[in-house]
């Protein structure tokens, strides 16, 4: 294997996990953050999820990138360097770095240190160019180390899937912001955002017939269980997800489905039944939204490409 030319490794730690599990259960709702759910076991059920029928986003982003292919990786010129945030098992970038013209290198930057690394290390052996890796949160600010890549012509943000669908609006804003700042002046981003469709679409691609997406949210439980020496019965909860309207967001909910405990370190969180732990939110954008979102931050929109039903979106934000 062709060694990174970096590891940088920011990764949020166990503690961490603990302190914010205790926060959560001690709300009035219940919730913990998403980025929990992506030990090696969530990253593959996430990797599982993309490939069921129900869930849209990834193949229809694919169909758009690929599509448009020529015309997006023509953008930002030649000799630019690519920073992907939660990169996960970095498959989308293949198709990016075949069609830039002679890429600096490639840093992947995700908080699943291990699938990270591995994914970044395939990446290396597969292309001829240097590729880092972080590991770290991306709602915190990272530097890209001086000095160790070659200078690029400038640097493109990449960040697919609709993971910034995961931060409400004014989290979304902030992300932006921070990555402006990380990746300088004259750069540009690359930005997929799931948008708003059919109510009935969106909750199957949240309740697959299979089972998996219910799998990827009850691995937070054993995550508990393992990690933290959480006491906690695996039966009494279950899958939930929904659309709520007036907000535009999926939720994804762990539910008591009868009265029951969590014990964490001589502290009992008591669930009445149907309370819910709420783990995720999935926001969906309309045009007019995303440009609100935008006009918030130092990124200006120069091109939105989009599928025929209108399902998701690839916006290209420079910071000129
Ligand atoms: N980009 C891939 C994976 C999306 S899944 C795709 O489009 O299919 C979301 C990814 O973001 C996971 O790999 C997860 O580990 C990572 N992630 C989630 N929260 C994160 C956080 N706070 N900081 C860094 N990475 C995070
Ligand atoms: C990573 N993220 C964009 C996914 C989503 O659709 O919000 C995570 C996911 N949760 C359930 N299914 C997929």
């Amino acid at each position: 294997m062709r060694p990174l030319a970096f590891f940088l490794d920011l990764h949020p730690t166990l503690g961490d996990f603990h302190d914010d599990i205790i926060e959560g259960l001690a709300k009035e709702q219940k919730s913990i953050s998403p980025k929990y759910f992506y030990d090696e076991r969530g990253s593959e059920l996430f990797k599982e999820i993309t490939e069921q029928p129900e869930y849209y986003p990834t193949r229809t982003e694919r169909n758009i990138l690929l599509a448009n292919a020529p015309e997006i990786a023509a953008a930002p010129g030649p000799n630019t360097a690519v920073f992907e945030y939660g990169s996960g098992a970095s498959e989308k970038i293949e198709w990016l770095l075949n069609g830039l013209d002679r890429p600096a290198a490639y840093v992947a930057m995700d908080i699943s240190r291990d699938f990270l690394i591995d994914a970044a290390s395939a990446i290396a052996d597969k292309f001829d160019l240097p590729v880092a890796a972080v590991c770290a949160d991306f709602h915190g600010h990272v530097r890209i180390p001086p000095d160790i890549l070659p200078e690029p012509s400038r640097w493109l943000g990449y960040f697919p899937g609709s993971t910034i669908g995961n931060m409400t609006p004014p989290f979304a804003a902030r992300f932006l912001q921070r990555a402006a700042e990380t990746l300088g002046p004259g750069a540009q981003f690359l930005l997929g955002v799931d948008l708003e469709k059919d109510t009935s679409v969106l909750n199957a691609a949240y309740n697959d017939a299979a089972g998996v997406t219910a799998a990827f949210n009850l691995n937070l439980l054993t995550r508990m269980q393992r990690e933290l020496g959480a006491q906690l019965g695996m039966e009494d909860f279950e899958h939930r997800a929904f659309y709520n309207e007036e907000a535009c967001r999926i939720e994804m909910h762990l539910r008591a489905k009868e009265r029951t405990t969590i014990s964490l370190d001589g502290r009992e969180f008591s669930f009445d039944p149907g309370e819910t732990l709420h783990t995720e939110n999935s926001y969906k954008y309309s045009i007019n939204r995303l440009k609100a979102l935008f006009e918030e931050t130092p990124w200006r929109l120069e091109t939105v490409w989009t599928d025929e039903n209108q399902w998701f979106a690839a916006c290209l934000l420079s910071n000129n």
